[in-house]
This record gives structure tokens, sequence and C-alpha cells, in this order.
């Protein structure tokens, strides 16, 4: 009987997601075995919710976002007996290896998963939020970095028409990485991340100096994770001279087609997780080191904190004098 790899989507979408269920299922029947992709994250475990997976029923998906398989913040998967269940959902399904496409909370779920069933678990990290340890980039976070300067340099149009400073405000939930990358790219003249914290007086002199240089409009773009935006927005309202808007780009962020980086990533990080699993790997997360697939032990993915360059913000800042 053909070995089977379950698959699941986990946690937050990003753009990616289907090339990478894409990926597995097609290396994944190339080796000889069969796929199931689990529905609606770790419920589908819960549920015993699946479809099998051929390499015919993911044409087409490569170049859509979201994912085909839904997705959920599950809590009920953390529930006392949860993790049992999804174990015995395995073994019913002679569920040989996992791999699951999500961010660091995902692989805590399949660390989980892994102590209580004999399946191998192989995370694939997908976030858009670019903050998985051992991974310098994560799938999807390529596209919401392209979909953020994309709507912010019209943004910038506005901006500059009626001299109006900006706050505009990135997804990354506690960590700075998208906000960084983002701020770097639009050329913003501050950016604010949790990593780098700033005081208000810092912000308003920046932008004051900048109108006295007949800078008058400006972006400043913000991690959600910065603190309160509308809050700030008006604060340096009132202690600047300027007319300032608040724009919070949201879920548009998580969406839409990936790019060709993102899909690459996702290709590569499938081939790597299916890899592992012919050797009879486990508990591992695959990555991207020193522009290299290569793969660290799920636990450390799941649980320790990726360090963010300030050598790039030190960059960004030199670029908005
Ligand atoms: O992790 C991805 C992310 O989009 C974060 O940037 C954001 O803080 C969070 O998910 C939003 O989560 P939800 O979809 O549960 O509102």
């Amino acid at each position: 009987m053909a070995k089977t790899i379950g698959i699941v989507t986990s946690g937050g979408d990003a753009p990616g997601m289907n090339a990478a269920i894409r990926a597995v299922t097609r290396v994944g029947h190339s080796m000889g075995f069969q796929v199931l992709g689990f529905e609606r994250g770790w419920d589908g475990l819960l549920t015993n919710t699946f479809k099998k997976l051929t390499p015919r029923s993911v044409g087409g998906i490569i170049q859509l976002g979201g994912t085909m398989l839904h997705t959920l913040r599950c809590p009920a998967f953390e529930q006392p007996g949860a993790v049992e269940t999804g174990a015995e959902t395995l073994q019913q399904n002679n569920v040989d290896a996992v791999v699951v496409i999500g961010g660091d909370g995902s692989f805590r779920g399949a660390l989980e998963l892994g102590k209580k069933s004999d399946a191998l678990m192989i995370g694939v990290p997908a976030t858009i939020d670019n903050d998985v340890y051992g991974t310098d980039e994560t799938i999807g976070f390529d596209t919401a970095v392209n979909t953020a300067v994309n709507i912010i340099d019209k943004i910038r149009d506005t901006a500059i028409s009626h001299e109006r400073i900006f706050i505009v405000e990135v997804m990354g939930r506690k960590r700075g990485f998208l906000a960084l990358e983002v701020g770097m790219c639009i050329g913003a003249e501050v950016i604010l991340i949790p990593e780098n914290p700033m005081h208000l007086e810092d912000i308003c002199r920046i932008m004051d100096d900048n109108a006295k240089k007949g800078k008058r409009a400006g972006i400043i773009i913000t991690a959600e994770g910065f603190g309160n935006s509308s809050e700030l927005a008006q604060n340096i309202q009132r202690q600047t001279e300027s007319e300032v808007r608040l724009s919070i780009l949201g879920y548009a962020q998580r969406g839409g087609s990936p790019t060709a980086r993102s899909r690459l990533l996702a290709s590569l990080f499938a081939e790597r997780a299916v890899e592992l699993i012919c050797e009879e790997k486990g508990n591992l997360a695959v990555g991207l080191q020193r522009g290299a697939v290569a793969s660290i032990e799920l636990e450390k993915a799941a649980n320790e904190r990726k360090h963010l360059d300030l050598r790039l913000l030190k960059v960004a800042n030199m670029l908005s004098i």
C-alpha cells in the first residue's frame, strides 16, 4: 500500500500556500506517496475532514492566493484530548507524515501532535510576518511586501499633493520584519517597529526638520505591534504643524497572487519537506539559510525568537534625509 502524507495549512493564510500544497502533492506522488489535504487547519484532524489530493486536483492553483484547504486559528486543538484525537485521525487514515504549512503557532501544534503520533512532522514556514526562526524568509512575505509597496506608492502621490503626513500601519503581529522591509522599499521618512522603541518627540522632531528642509509630505510606516496607530496620528498632528492621516493596510496584505519569489520558495521548501519524509526524518522545519534550502529542528523553529537585523533600519534612516 502507498505511504501517505497529510497536508495541513494552519493559522493566518499567506500567498504561496497553494503553491506549496501543489508541490508537496506532486513531489509526493512522484515518490510514490498518496496525499491527503486536511481541511480548515487542525480542525480537519479533529473532524477527520480531508480530500485526496492528486497531481491533477492541484492543477491551476500555483498562481492563487489563500489556501484551497482553508485555514483556521484553532483554539480547540489546544483543549485537553484534542491532540490525541488528531493522532487517532492520522492513525485511522494510515498517515505516515504530516506537512504543516504555516507559522510558528502552527509548528507548535505539530510539535504537540508529534508527541502523540508516530507520524513524521515537517514544518514549512508560511506567513506574511516572516517571523519564523531558522529561515531567512517565509512563504508569502515577499508577496505581502510587494502588495504593501504598491499601495503605499499610491498613498505617496496623495501625500505629496496635499502636503500631508501619512501614518501607514502594516501587519506583522509583534514583530517588525514586514514594516522594516516595506519602509525601506517605499522610502519611508520614519519606520516604527517594536524592536526599536521610539519616543513621540523624536518622531515629531524628524518630521519638523523635514518640513524645514522643504519636505512637507512624508510617510511614517508603523508595524501593528508598535502601538496604537490612531493615537500616534493624533499626537503627531497635535505636536507638528502638519496635517496627519492614518491608513491601515489590513488584510489586503494577506491576499493576492503570490509573487514569483513566494512561488519559488513554496516549491523548493515543499520538495525538501518530501525529501526529508523519504529519508524518514521528522520533527524538522525546512527553511532558507544564506540562500540555500536547509532544515532545522521543529522545536527551535517553533519556539526560538528570530533575530531582526537593525542595520537595515539604519540604512533606511540614512536614505530618508
Ligand atoms: O500572522 C499573520 C497575521 O496577518 C498577522 O500579521 C496579524 O497580526 C494576524 O495574522 C491577524 O490574525 P487574524 O487573521 O486572526 O485576524
